[in-house]
């Protein structure tokens, strides 16, 4: 079985994590899943970067001046308890205060050292301790750090050691002349070309009268500088220094995961720090964009951090556990670019994605599979369209996958899941179902949306391995959990499979929507009048008279939480069919992306023939109590507007949103 090492760049631990943080590690950890999936032996690596003077200062800070180890300690727990919270993988967790880290640490200085890498010099200049990077002038921005423009940089003058990475300027052109994948995408790549034709200056590798740190062997009164001590971690953690053995099954590194503002560390210094202790340089590596809050960098003091353990029990699915942020993470952003987040993006995502999509597709198959078939389900014949979308999406997540274009792999699995929903409206099953004639279609019809089903979860598993593996159990798949390889993403018309049932998998949210979710489409003098107990003729009649001026008064206005009691979703007409006896009623049999179409009685004879209603979008009340009317029971009320005296004209919804979807 093939190795492979992947690792995420290491925190520092001055503070808790937050969502930025959180969605290296959760889009690293969709990469190892997806490379165990796609059958590798995975060794996933993360960890805490704790030799940083702002360590040591939190650590004095919060009392724990003479033991800056026991506030790691206390920080490790923090991280570890988040990183599970997320359901991160890893295989290993390293700490750089470790003794087998101190071990590789001062094996790799003193192979630099005997290389004739490693000399003694003065520096003197800017140092941004929050960046823990030395800072030319000219990089310089009003005599402030870019990065950290509210803190002064210090003026250090010091014994330093410095690392010739002079020397390596050009190896390191030829690298990436050579690699052309060395660093993903390939903006950073050009990033750092441009840097390297500017050419390079040695870098100061430690720092004079610190405690916190690695002493150098060479000279024990300095330490190793944190970004050269931190580096080291990927090779201390599969044996360099204390393990050769292993260190020559795993190195060279698969793949380094970090963000953009850390690849010079990761492709400059670090492949020149290998090489002059005559070890290979990692495989690749990939510099992902930064997550926002709300258009805004995450800081603590802006207050637009997010803390990644709401994150993972949000309030609008507090049940939810964490494959909802998960996928927003993956499937929201173009890996490689820069993404945003906010909690009402993060809801509407979850109805959109979840509830109303995968999370309804599933109910729907196993609800008809268990009402029709007592739950057992076989194959009839090889598959029909869906064989070839499944296909299709199975080719598209792993050309994607493989490429590191994570958002495009979640992609090709919904393109599968929004195709399954739309066999089902097609091919009707509660029809067939109806007509003994029809069985043998009906089983076709079940097993191969369930099969959709099943592969999509499969091909969803490495961002969303709980749920995936619950779905897998409900539709009775053969193999689940870790036994899963990626072929079993491909189409299987084989063995009877029973299903499951069991509560919706991400009931719809309804909370307070904000400004970016806000109703549209409201025409003023557009007034829904709700059913009336006495006619039937009017009832559900949809449009009432037009109101003139519109706006209520002051008194007469509802709050939002009124509103929201009011489930107005998508629905798609089906069937339509005039009343006998009635000017006003007509029939519809809409999908509201349940598992069955409902039936609403609907006031719009006047402005419609029942023959232009079938396949439009419209809107209706979802929640209305079902109402027995001319012998027919009604269950909800379309939305139409009559301007004063004109016939009805239904409120249209966008023919691609899917049935179902919430309207508010
Ligand atoms: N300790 C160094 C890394 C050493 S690796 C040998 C460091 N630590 S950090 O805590 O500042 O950042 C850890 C990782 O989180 C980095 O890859 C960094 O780019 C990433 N992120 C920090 N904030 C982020 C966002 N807002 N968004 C995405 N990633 C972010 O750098």
């Amino acid at each position: 079985m093939s190795r492979y090492y992947l690792t995420t760049a290491i925190d520092y631990v001055n503070s808790r994590p937050h969502l930025g943080t959180a969605y290296e590690k959760v889009t690293a950890d969709v990469i190892a899943r997806y490379k165990r999936l796609a059958g590798f032996d995975v060794h996933f690596l993360m960890g805490n970067d704790e030799h940083s003077q702002n360590v040591f200062k939190k650590a004095s800070e919060e009392g724990f001046h003479n033991n800056p180890v026991a506030y790691c300690d206390r920080m490790e727990e923090e991280f570890t308890s988040v990183w599970k919270a997320l359901h991160c993988s890893y295989d290993d967790f390293i700490r750089t205060t470790q003794p087998r880290h101190k071990a590789a640490v001062q094996k790799l200085a003193q192979a630099a050292y005997d290389a004739g890498d490693i000399y003694e010099g003065v520096y003197e200049g800017w140092y941004c301790v929050s960046c823990e990077a030395f800072k030319p002038e000219k990089d310089l921005v009003d005599g402030k750090c870019p990065v950290h423009p509210t803190l002064t940089p210090e003026w250090i003058r010091e014994k330093n050691f410095f690392f010739r990475l002079s020397k390596y300027r050009d190896r390191l052109i030829k690298h990436f002349e050579a690699q052309p994948s060395f660093l993903e995408p390939e903006i950073r790549r050009n990033e750092i070309l441009r840097l390297l034709d500017a050419g390079l200056e040695d870098i100061s590798m430690s720092r004079a009268g610190q405690s916190w740190g690695v002493p150098l062997p060479f000279d024990p009164d300095s330490v190793v500088y944190v970004w050269f001590d931190a580096l080291i971690n990927y090779a201390t953690a599969v044996g360099y220094g204390t393990d050769d053995a292993r260190f020559a099954q795993w190195w060279p590194a698969d793949l380094h995961v970090i963000g953009k503002d850390i690849t010079r560390f990761h492709t400059v210094f670090w492949p020149a720090m290998l090489w002059s202790a005559g070890v290979e340089p990692p495989r690749q590596v990939f510099g992902h964009g930064w997550l926002h809050y709300g258009g805004q960098r995450m800081s603590k003091s802006l207050g637009t951090s997010v803390d990644p353990m709401d994150a993972a029990a949000p309030k609008f699915a507090p049940d939810a556990g964490p494959d909802p942020i998960r996928l927003y993470l993956t499937k929201e952003i173009t890996y490689g670019t820069d993404g945003d987040f906010t909690w009402e993006r993060f809801e509407e995502r979850y109805n959109v994605d979840l509830a109303n999509n995968f999370g309804n597709l599933v109910s729907r198959v196993v609800s008809m599979a268990d009402k029709y078939r007592s739950g057992r389900i076989a194959p009839a014949g090889d598959g029909g369209r869906l064989a070839g979308v499944a296909a299709a999406s199975f080719e598209r997540y792993r050309n994607a996958m493989d490429g590191f274009a994570l958002h495009d792999g979640v992609a090709a699995a919904y393109q599968l899941v929004d195709a399954a929903n739309v066999f089902i409206a097609d091919n009707a099953p509660w029809k067939l179902a109806k007509d003994p004639g029809n069985a043998a279609r009906l089983d076709a019809v079940l097993f191969e949306a369930a099969e959709a089903v099943r592969v999509a979860a499969v091909l969803l598993r490495p961002v969303m391995p709980t749920s995936c593996d619950e779905i897998l159990r409900r539709i009775g798949a053969p193999v689940a959990g870790a036994a899963l390889q990626l072929d079993d993403a491909r189409w299987q018309s084989a063995g009877e499979r029973t299903t499951i049932q069991g509560p919706p998998m991400w009931p719809r949210s309804i909370s307070v929507p904000s400004g970016d979710m806000a109703l549209t489409g409201h025409a003023p003098e557009v007034v829904i009048r709700p059913a009336k107990e006495k006619s039937v003729e009017e009832i559900p009649a949809g449009p009432g008279p037009a109101l003139a001026p519109a706006g209520p008064a002051d008194d007469a206005r509802i709050g939002i939480e009124d509103f929201l009691k009011v489930e107005l979703r998508v629905a798609k007409v089906r069937e339509a069919t005039a009343m006998p006896k009635s000017k006003k009623l007509i029939r519809l049999l809409v999908d509201v992306g349940e598992a069955e179409p409902r039936t609403i009685l609907a006031g719009i004879a006047e402005g419609y023939q029942p023959e232009q209603l079938v396949g439009r979008t419209i809107v209706i009340v979802a929640n209305l109590k079902p109402r027995p009317m001319m012998g027919t029971e009604s269950n909800g009320m379309v939305l139409a507007a009559s301007a004063d005296g004109q016939p009805p004209i239904l409120v249209a919804a966008d023919d691609t949103l899917p049935p179902g979807t919430r309207v508010g």
